[in-house]
């Protein structure tokens, strides 16, 4: 029963409108930063953020990006990788809906079109 549930969960398929608002999204606020995927994985002043949503659970991926302040503050993961790139992420000013859409973005990235875990 339980694994059919997940199952289920897994099969949803990403929300493409909502995935290209967060790619828009992206491209203007989070890519003087951070690379997705690309030649160099050490690129760019933050992580390169292919695989983020492999290693990260959405709602540390939600908060790290509306609040990234509080979450070097206090999020052990977080601080270390401050201490890692020796930069700060800055809080860019997103919405909620715009987190909610970069995360089905980061979602695509790492997934693809038929896998919507959240
Ligand atoms: C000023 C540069 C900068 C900008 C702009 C920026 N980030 Fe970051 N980001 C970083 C750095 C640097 C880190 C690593 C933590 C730290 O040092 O603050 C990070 C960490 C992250 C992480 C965690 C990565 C991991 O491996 O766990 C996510 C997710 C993330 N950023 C998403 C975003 C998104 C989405 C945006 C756009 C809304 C964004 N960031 C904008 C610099 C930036």
């Amino acid at each position: 029963m339980a694994g059919a549930a997940l199952d289920a969960v897994s099969a949803t398929p990403i929300d493409h409108e909502m995935a290209d608002e967060g790619a828009t999204v992206f491209r203007d606020v989070c890519s003087a930063c951070h690379y997705i995927g690309g030649d160099d994985p050490d690129a760019g002043l933050g992580p390169n953020l292919q695989g983020v949503t492999l290693r990260r659970e959405p709602a540390w991926i939600r908060t790290m990006i509306a609040n990234p302040d509080s979450m070097i503050a206090s999020d052990s993961i977080a601080a270390r990788l401050y201490d890692e790139y020796g930069v700060w992420m800055v809080n860019g000013g997103v919405t909620a809906a715009e987190v909610r859409a970069l995360l089905e973005f980061l979602w695509r990235a790492d997934r693809g079109p038929d896998v919507n875990p959240g």
